[in-house]
């Protein structure tokens, strides 16, 4: 019987993978933790609180439950991470090394952990960037992750430790606030939206990025941990991608569902970040070696979006 420890279980992501890993799990064995009080949706099977930044901490907690599987996704998202530098590279790249270790010293099954788009800078090809593309990432985000991926392919080749990971997109979703990154405003939009107001963009009108939809985001995870790890060749961290699109064209989504949506533009230091990241990625590997798909469009998720968010209201 497998046994899951889930970190930043409250997070925008961990919430929404949770629910997944329960449904397929059962819910005592997923074992959810966060350094917040979790909300609703996690209150459906165990937690306990648990700060990644304190090594013996984690090693008990995996004692304590008979932990062989990891899902290691606290960490301190682009915008906040530029302004605690110290505080990225302990959350970002310290406790995935503790987390590695902790996975080779208890031989565990397999580790999931996620890398992001942020890793690639402003001389990545940022057309359809592909897998192996220039990575000199400009963010502290950036470099904590690509970090976090050599961790990964150093820990995965000289110990045998099967860690996982993808590189996400900016994630959009109607759950949980998102976290505190670049893309965020692709959330915030639809809430403004769903209220009547109007919304006022961090990012400039024609800010290309790469993004995915929760459920999307959700499928991919879960499809990566149970490939065959045989058929898996990359070892940092997978590209993946599924819709790519700008302020203005998320707003026409959005107007063909509520006419009179209006948006205006506030450029602030989030428009830097976003320049020096890709406008679309290329996740060829991903698709021939695991079957990765996407399912959403632009539209799709606006209307998903749309028709959903108004519970968190409620
Ligand atoms: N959301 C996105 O658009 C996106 C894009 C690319 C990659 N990612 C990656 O996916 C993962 C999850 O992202 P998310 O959007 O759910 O982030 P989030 O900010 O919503 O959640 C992160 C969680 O980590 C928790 N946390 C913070 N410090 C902690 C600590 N010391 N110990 C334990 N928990 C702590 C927070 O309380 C929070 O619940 C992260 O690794 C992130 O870098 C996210």
């Amino acid at each position: 019987m497998d046994k899951i420890l889930f970190t930043g279980a409250a997070g925008q992501l961990g919430v929404e993978i949770i629910s997944k890993l329960r449904q397929m799990y059962g819910p005592e064995s997923v074992i959810a933790t966060d350094i917040r009080e979790p909300k609703g949706l996690l209150k459906d099977g165990p937690f306990e609180f648990l700060d990644v930044t304190d090594e013996a901490a984690i090693r008990a907690i995996v004692k304590k439950h008979n932990i062989t599987i990891i899902y290691h996704l606290a960490a301190l998202l682009s915008a906040k991470a530029e302004q605690n530098i110290d505080l990225a590279r302990r959350l970002n790249t310290g406790s995935l090394h503790y987390i590695l270790n902790i996975a080779r010293d208890n031989k565990l099954k397999r580790v999931f952990w996620p890398s992001s788009i942020a890793v690639f800078g402003p001389d990545a090809d940022s057309n359809g960037t592909p897998q192996n593309s220039q990575c000199n990432p400009t963010t502290i985000y950036g470099i904590n992750k690509l970090t976090g991926e050599q961790y990964c392919a150093y820990y995965n080749r000289v110990f045998g430790v099967d860690v996982r990971s993808l590189r996400y997109p900016g994630l959009i979703g109607y759950k949980t606030m998102p976290g505190g990154g670049t893309t965020d405003y692709a959330v915030d939009i639809y809430h403004k939206a769903i209220k009547g107001e109007p919304f006022e963009c961090f990012l400039d009108r024609d800010s290309r990025l790469p993004m995915m939809y929760m459920d999307d985001a959700v499928k991919a995870t879960i499809d990566l941990m149970h490939a065959e790890s045989k058929t898996l060749t990359v070892r940092t961290s997978y590209n993946v991608a599924a819709i790519s699109f700008t302020p203005e064209e998320i707003a026409a989504s959005i107007r063909k569902f509520i006419p009179g949506f209006k948006i205006t533009y506030k450029p602030d230091y989030r428009q830097q970040i976003a320049a020096s990241w890709p406008n679309y990625i290329d996740d060829t590997i991903a698709r021939n070696d695991w079957g990765w798909k996407p399912s959403y469009d632009l539209d799709k998720m606006t209307e998903d979006m749309l028709k959903n968010i108004s519970q968190f209201w409620d």
